[in-house]
């Protein structure tokens, strides 16, 4: 049914994997197109009671957006990528029942966008967390400057942002991002196991904690602001050649334009 999706049901958590794991699960308009639809899915269905994001392999969770589709982008085409991003996103923090990230490695830009817009985050040790959208000449363009920020807060999202550096899973627990570390083999049993007792509480109460956690400080503004600025960089010639590196396999060169 899903091209670039395995999904299943195991009692009533739907576990939904992003299989692409000859490009580190890399987030592509079919993977855009298949998580919207699959999220549908678990808004709809009555067999399902919550869901898990993970990603297929052992190496990466989601490593980001598919940079090969950024070469061709100008600021129009690039706003609309952002927004059509950011609902898809926006669709998983708002489900009225929960979704857990279970990040079972590289969760680099799109990939820790993803995570962030999940209602909590569980990791593998081998978990590697970062938003290196600078690197390309670009910012995240799904939620990351926003949702970040209101995780860590103003200065730790300034520097992971601005460096574009990895953290560890270990590092992420210490800063809030993901809620808790296990051994690689242990990720799916606990998060399936937190999301059991999830389950054994009042589906409507759940949902209720899931709508008033979300408002808390939550301004539409920001992400409007994130959406029209990563369009912006698509003006840049900075932005092409960060995407052309990327995939030439070489280091970028930077103009600043
Ligand atoms: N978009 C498109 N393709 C991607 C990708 C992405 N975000 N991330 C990885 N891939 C592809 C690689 O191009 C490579 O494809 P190939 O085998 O056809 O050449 C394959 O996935 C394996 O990745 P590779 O880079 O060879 O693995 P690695 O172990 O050397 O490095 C990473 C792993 C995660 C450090 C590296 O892939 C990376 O930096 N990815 C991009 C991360 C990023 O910038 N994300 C934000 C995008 S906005």
């Amino acid at each position: 049914m899903y091209k670039t999706l395995l999904v299943e049901i195991d009692n009533s958590i739907c576990v939904i994997t992003v299989n692409r794991p000859d490009k580190l699960n890399a987030l592509n308009k079919e993977v855009f197109n298949d998580l919207n639809a699959v999220i549908d899915d678990v808004y709809k269905n009555p067999e399902i009671r919550s869901a898990i994001i993970t990603g297929a392999g052992t190496k990466a969770f989601v490593a980001g957006a598919d940079i090969s589709e950024f070469l061709e982008l100008d600021t129009s085409e690039a706003t609309e990528l952002s927004a059509r991003g950011h609902k898809v996103f926006d669709k998983i923090e708002n489900s009225p029942k929960p979704i857990v990230a279970a990040v079972n490695g590289f969760a680099l830009g799109g990939g820790c966008e993803l995570a962030l817009a999940c209602h909590f985050i569980y990791a593998s040790e081998n978990a590697k967390f970062g938003q290196p959208e600078v690197n390309l000449g670009l910012i995240p363009g799904y939620g990351g400057t926003q949702r970040l920020t209101q995780l860590v807060g103003r200065n730790l999202a300034m520097e992971l942002l601005m460096s574009g550096n990895m953290i560890s899973a270990k590092e992420a627990m210490e800063i809030g991002v993901a809620n808790k570390v296990f051994p690689p083999e242990e990720l799916l049993p606990k998060t399936k196991e937190i999301l059991s007792i999830i389950q054994s509480k009042a589906p409507v109460a759940v949902s209720k904690v899931i709508e008033c956690v979300n408002d808390f400080d939550h301004t539409q503004q920001g992400y409007d602001l994130e959406i029209k600025k990563f369009g912006e960089c698509f003006a840049t010639g900075d932005a092409k050649e960060g995407a052309s590196a990327f995939l030439e396999k070489r280091k970028p060169n930077f103009k600043g334009n």
